[in-house]
C-alpha cells in the first residue's frame, strides 16, 4: 500500500528510516505500472519522422512521446521499433527536431472523455479548439470497460428510426447500431447530407469526426449546417487538411473513443466520419513513411487492416449499454467506384448510399441514387406495406431512367405502354417529393409526405394552414 506514495513523501520519510524508504522506492521502480519515464535522444531527423536512440527496450507501438525542442515541448507517436532505435512521427507539422534533443516516452496515449464534452470542438489529441474552457477529464478506469464485447454478447442491431431525410427514410432506412457509407465524388453533397442526418432527433449524442477538410469548411459545417441546436448534443473532433498526417490518423480513433464513452452510459450515439478516404490517406502517409511497401494504388496493406478495426468498434454495445450508429462518407476520387478504399469499406458496412453527380446537376438534392443505394437492414425498418411500395417505386424509377434517352429523342408515344406512362407521370413527382435542403424541416413521416405529394389533387379541401 505504501507503493503509491508520491516520491516527495518518500524523500521526507527517508529521514526517519532511509533503508525502508529506499526499499519502497525500489519497489516503485520495479512495478510496471509506476515505471519511471524513460528518455532517449534524437539521432536522425527527416521531414516527416525522427529516430530516437535509448527507448527501444521500453517503447511500445503507439506510445506517445514528449520531445523537448528549442521551440518548446512537442508531441509525437512511436510508429516503429528496432533494437537500435525507435521511429517517431510528430503530431505538429513543424517538428523543430534537432539531433541530440531529449525525447521522453509517456506510455500509451489515452483520452478520458467526459459527459461535459458535448457542445465542444476538440482536436485529435482531445484538446479544446473552440476557445472554450478547459475540458473536464473522465474516469481513467473506464477504458478497461470498453473492450469490444464478444460477438455473441453484443445486442443485435436495433430497430429502425426516422432520420428526417425523406429519400433515406424511404429507400435506405437505417437501424440503430448500423454502419452506413455515403459514397460520392467531391462537391456532390456528402457533407451536407451528413449534417442533415446529424440532426436526427432519435440520438442522445452525436460525435462528428471531420478529417482532412479545409478549415473554412469545418466552421461552415459546425455553425451553419449542423447549427447551434444540434451542436448542444454534439462533440466535434476536428483535424483539418493542414494538420499532420499523424493528427488526421488519430482523429477518427479519438471520435470513436468519445462515442464509446457515451454508448457505455446507455446513449444512442450517432458517429459521423467525414471522410474515411482522407483518414486512409493519412494512414498511407504515415505507413509509407515507415517504409511499408504499397500494395494497391500506393496504399500499404496496413491501411486495409486499420479501416475494419476502426469500423468494427461501432455498432451495438454489450447488453445494457447503448449503441453507436456510424455514418461515414467515402470520397470516390474522380468518381471511380473501384477505388481500393471504397471497395474495402463497402465490404465492412451494412449499407451504402450512392450520390450521383448527374442528379446534383439536375438540382435534385440530396442527390441520392435510389437504384444504386442499399441498406442491408432496411427490411427491419420497413413495414410489409412499405417494402412492397418501395419495390414498386424502384421499378418505376428504373423504367423511367432506362428510357430517358428514348424520351429525349422524342421517340416516346404515350398510350403504348401503361407502365411507362405511369412512370413518366409519377417519377418526376417522386423526385420532387424527395428534394430537401438543410433548411427544410425534417420529415416526421417520409411515406406520408410522399403520399401527400403524389396525390395532391385528390385531397378534398386543403386548408391554408395545412
Ligand atoms: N441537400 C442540399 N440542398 C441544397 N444544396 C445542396 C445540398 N447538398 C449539397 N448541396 C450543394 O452542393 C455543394 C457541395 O456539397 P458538399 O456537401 O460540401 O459536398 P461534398 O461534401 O460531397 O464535397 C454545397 O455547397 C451545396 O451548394
Ligand atoms: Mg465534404
Amino acid at each position: 500500500m505504501t507503493l503509491s506514495l508520491p516520491s516527495s513523501r518518500i524523500a521526507l520519510q527517508a529521514k526517519d528510516n532511509s533503508l525502508e524508504a529506499l526499499e519502497r522506492a525500489w519497489r516503485r521502480v520495479a512495478d510496471e505500472h509506476t515505471m519511471i519515464r524513460r528518455g532517449g535522444r534524437i539521432t536522425e531527423v527527416s521531414p516527416t519522422h525522427f529516430r530516437v536512440r535509448g527507448l527501444s527496450d521500453v517503447a511500445r507501438l503507439g506510445d506517445m512521446v514528449e520531445h523537448r525542442s528549442r521551440a518548446g515541448i512537442r508531441h509525437g507517436e512511436i510508429v516503429q521499433i528496432t533494437p537500435a532505435d525507435v521511429l517517431v512521427a510528430p503530431f505538429e507539422r513543424s517538428g523543430d527536431a534537432g539531433v541530440g534533443d531529449v525525447v521522453i516516452d509517456l506510455g500509451p496515449f489515452t483520452i478520458l472523455p467526459h459527459d461535459s464534452w458535448r457542445g465542444r470542438a476538440i482536436d485529435a489529441l482531445a484538446r479544446p479548439i473552440d476557445g472554450g474552457p478547459h475540458l473536464a477529464q473522465g474516469d481513467p478506469d473506464e477504458a478497461a470497460l470498453i473492450t469490444q464485447p464478444p460477438a455473441l454478447a453484443r445486442q443485435r442491431v436495433g430497430t429502425g428510426f426516422q432520420t428526417g431525410v425523406k429519400v433515406i427514410d424511404i429507400f435506405t432506412p437505417i437501424c440503430f447500431g448500423q454502419r452506413l457509407g455515403i459514397f460520392a465524388g467531391s462537391g456532390v453533397g456528402k457533407s451536407t447530407l451528413l449534417a442533415m442526418l446529424a440532426a436526427a432527433s432519435a440520438f442522445d449524442t452525436v460525435v462528428v469526426a471531420l478529417v482532412g477538410e479545409r478549415g473554412r469548411e469545418v466552421r461552415e459545417f459546425l455553425e451553419d449546417t449542423i447549427g447551434p441546436q444540434c451542436m448542444a448534443k454534439t462533440v466535434a473532433v476536428v483535424s483539418t487538411s493542414d494538420e499532420s498526417a499523424m493528427m488526421r490518423r488519430r482523429a477518427p480513433d479519438t471520435a470513436m473513443r468519445v462515442a464509446e464513452h457515451f454508448r457505455l452510459k446507455g446513449d444512442r450515439v450517432l458517429l459521423i466520419l467525414d471522410s474515411i478516404t482522407r483518414f486512409a490517406h493519412a494512414l498511407r502517409e504515415v505507413a509509407t513513411g515507415t517504409g511499408e511497401p504499397p500494395v494497391a494504388r500506393g496504399y500499404p496493406a496496413s491501411v486495409f487492416t486499420e479501416l475494419p478495426k476502426l469500423l468494427e468498434r461501432a455498432g451495438p454495445g454489450a447488453e445494457g449499454s447503448g449503441s453507436i450508429t456510424a455514418i461515414i462518407s467515402v470520397l470516390i476520387d474522380g468518381d471511380d467506384h473501384n477505388d481500393p478504399v471504397a471497395d474495402s469499406v463497402r465490404g465492412i458496412l451494412d449499407g451504402h448510399v450512392v450520390l450521383d453527380r448527374a442528379i446534383a446537376e439536375q438540382g435534385r438534392y440530396p442527390p441520392v441514387n435510389p437504384l444504386a443505394s442499399i441498406s442491408r437492414l432496411a427490411p427491419r425498418a420497413w413495414s410489409d406495406d412499405q417494402r412492397t411500395l418501395v419495390t414498386k417505386l424502384k421499378a418505376m424509377i428504373s423504367r423511367f431512367e432506362s428510357t430517358r434517352d428514348i424520351r429525349l429523342l422524342g421517340a416516346y408515344q404515350p398510350g403504348a405502354d401503361a407502365e411507362l406512362d405511369a412512370a413518366v407521370k409519377q417519377v418526376p413527382l417522386i423526385y420532387e417529393a424527395m428534394t430537401q435542403t438543410p433548411r427544410d424541416r425534417a420529415s416526421a413521416d417520409a411515406f406520408a409526405d410522399l403520399a401527400r405529394h403524389l396525390k395532391p389533387k385528390e385531397r378534398p379541401h386543403v386548408s391554408p394552414q395545412g
